[in-house]
């Protein structure tokens, strides 16, 4: 949540290449505000003065305001993007927040914990505030320390020790950005638990929530660890810890390149990640088997004595990741036959679980900085257990925390709702589960040659339903106006309903639920009413027939009771059709794969029905993309 945006030039860029700090941090917001748009901010070293803008709501407001009144040119910026926790999003709340008389301007990711505390203390000295932001609170402390404890000292590093100091007293995650219009050409940064990275150029240098913050710029990125400082000038970069001790980062190439990360002729992110799926599952795939059909997941770097005396699997993750975790959870116990549990990451360490040396954790994370489920990993290896990190962001802080990492190679996700990684998280975990059945013998290799066959077909079934979804976009746009959508699923079709029913709500603020279809006469049969729209995910009548006919029960049951069935159903079930006001076919594929091709006409659906609302489906209400808070 918040994206961060730093910068430190030594000359004025080409022009079109971003020219001087302002343009290129505004093209990092740009980047970022996937993270967060209640407000937007920047703030720049020139003159000898600070000079700031900043503006509720998204981007592009600020923009507005920066046309109306430009800031001076300058070599030294910082900018955010906001998702609000302290105080609402009102310009008065945005960043930067300045102090120190106007002279030091900070930006913020994060929650200080001991805002309050701190407040009271300044404010006994004297110092007034006027946001509601625990921001303005770290803003003066640090103004406090520059200039009373370490007397206005303007010497190259004292914004830099200021820092140290104010960390040390300030409790909770954060990262802060602080520039001071004593020390122009001089970025300070700290995280405690929210991300943070460094760029490195020539003659230049640039800090980010992630690397999209100056992807455009360089490729060449510094991890931090917890808990340190780090200094950009225009031709240093230097790191410490929060007492002043040395300290040193790890250098790594990004992989993806910038355009990536934009739209390619789509209306929306979201409708672009959609179409990328195909690509998303054939790159998570790539290079993971050889050709006799063997796993080979050399990055996993476990023992494999260790993997084998695995006893209980627990997968860790949150909201979309979470229900590619239940997907797992039936491959894994299918091919493996090891207990796997899958737990909400937010429930996990506040119910006693019981975790030991022989447990291996499994988080699922996209972005890689899932504040919940970073602490429930950091809380099982604690308790001993061996902790694999399945995530999309290179150098993030779960896999860096984590024993293993299987990165998934959906690229760059940039809406806020999941898609293209929760296809890819499915796919990593299949072949983990694979890995894990092979190096334990639970399943000749010619079975898992057969389901590594099975997945390199699903790129082009998945591409296929694309290509044929113009009659679901054509009904999804006729349903604009419901107010409730039920979805059915069971066997891997639950997830794949409850994941169809986050879809809808998040994007399309539209009442949905998911629920397994078994459940239905135990309550949720009671919502049906005439013309109530309810999604049915049928499993294929090739499979376990006795699922296929029961779930075909349900939905005459519900159809019944007045709802407009809307199935999916493998091509060839012919028995769906005489009960379905519509059906849409995916391509046939083994059971436990069926979720790589069933989510997909349900995020076409939610996409196309919040497009036709007019929302912004990239950017929905109330949420960002990585949820860095607890
Ligand atoms: O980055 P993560 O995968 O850890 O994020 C987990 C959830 O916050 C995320 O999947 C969220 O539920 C999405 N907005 C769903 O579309």
């Amino acid at each position: 949540m918040c994206g961060i945006v730093g910068y430190v030039g030594n000359s004025s860029r080409p022009a079109g290449a971003g020219h001087g700090a302002l343009d290129v941090v505004l093209e990092g917001l740009r980047r970022l505000e996937y993270r967060g748009y209640d407000s937007a901010g920047v703030a720049v070293v020139a003159d000898g003065a600070i000079s700031s803008r900043k503006k509720a709501g998204k981007l592009g407001n600020l923009l507005g305001e920066l046309e109306a009144r430009p800031l001076p040119e300058s070599l030294t910026g910082i900018g955010h993007t906001r998702w609000a926790t302290h105080g609402g999003p009102t310009d008065g709340n945005a960043h930067p927040h300045l102090a120190d008389g106007g002279r030091l301007a900070v930006i913020h990711n994060g929650i200080i914990e001991n805002f309050a505390e701190l407040k009271q203390q300044l404010l006994a000295k004297g110092v007034e505030f006027s946001s509601e932001t625990d921001t303005e609170v770290a803003a003066a402390l640090l103004g406090d320390i520059f200039r009373n404890q370490l007397g206005g000292d303007s010497s190259k590093g004292s914004l830099t020790e200021a820092m140290q100091l104010a960390c040390q007293r300030l409790e909770g995650a954060f990262t802060l950005l602080a520039v001071h219009a004593d020390q122009p050409g001089v970025v300070v940064a700290a995280r405690r638990n929210s991300p943070l990275v460094v760029g490195l150029g020539e003659g230049e240098n640039f800090l980010g929530s992630d690397v999209s913050g100056f992807i455009d710029y360089t490729r060449r990125a510094v991890e931090l660890g917890q808990d340190q400082i780090v200094t950009i000038t225009a031709d240093s970069v230097e790191i410490t810890d929060f007492f002043g001790a040395p300290a040193e980062g790890k250098e790594y190439n990004v992989d993806w390149d910038p355009a990536s990360a934009e739209k390619g002729g789509f209306n929306s992110f979201m409708e672009k990640e959609i179409h990328d799926q195909p690509d998303a599952v054939a790159q998570t795939l790539l290079g993971r088997s050889d050709l006799n059909g063997k796993l080979t997941l050399d990055e996993l770097r476990i023992d494999p004595e260790l993997l084998k005396q695995v006893d209980k699997i627990i997968v860790l993750a949150c909201g979309t990741a979470a229900y590619a975790g239940l997907v797992a959870k039936y491959a894994i116990e299918n091919w493996c036959r090891i207990p796997t549990e899958v737990e909400l990451a937010h429930e996990f360490r506040y119910r006693d679980p019981i975790v030991d040396a022989n447990t291996l954790v499994v988080s699922i994370s996209q972005s890689g900085e899932t504040m919940d489920t970073l602490m429930a990993v950091r809380y099982a290896r604690e308790q001993g257990a061996k902790t694999i990190s399945i995530c999309n962001t290179n150098g993030s802080t779960i896999p860096r925390e984590s024993d293993a990492v299987l990165y998934t190679h959906a690229g760059p996700e940039i809406a806020v709702a999941s898609t293209k990684a929760f296809l890819a998280q499915i796919t990593a975990a299949y072949l983990l589960g694979l890995y894990l059945a092979q190096l334990r013998g639970n399943i000749f290799t010619g079975q898992i040659k057969d389901v590594l066959a099975d997945l390199s077909k699903i790129p082009a079934k998945i591409q296929k339903i694309l290509d044929n979804s113009g009659p679901l976009r054509e009904l999804a746009r006729s349903m604009k106006d419901e107010k409730s959508v039920l979805f059915l699923g069971r066997h891997v079709g639950f997830p794949v309903a409850l994941e169809g029913a986050l879809k809808l709500k998040e994007i399309a603020y539209i009442h949905a639920e998911g629920f397994a279809a078994g459940e239905l006469k135990h309550g949720p049969i009671a919502l049906i009413d005439e013309g109530q729209p309810v999604f049915v995910v049928v499993p294929s009548p090739r499979g376990r027939d006795s699922l296929h006919s029961k779930v075909v029960s349900n939905i005459q049951e519900v159809r019944a009771r007045g709802a407009r069935t809307l199935v999916i159903a493998e091509e060839g079930d012919e028995a769906v059709r005489d009960y379905a006001e519509h059906v849409f076919y995916v391509p046939e594929t083994p059971t436990l794969l069926m979720p790589l091709l069933t989510t997909v006409p349900l995020q076409i659906f939610a996409a196309e029905l919040a497009g036709a609302k007019g929302y912004d489906v990239d950017q929905p209400r109330n949420l960002a993309k990585s949820v860095t808070v607890e």
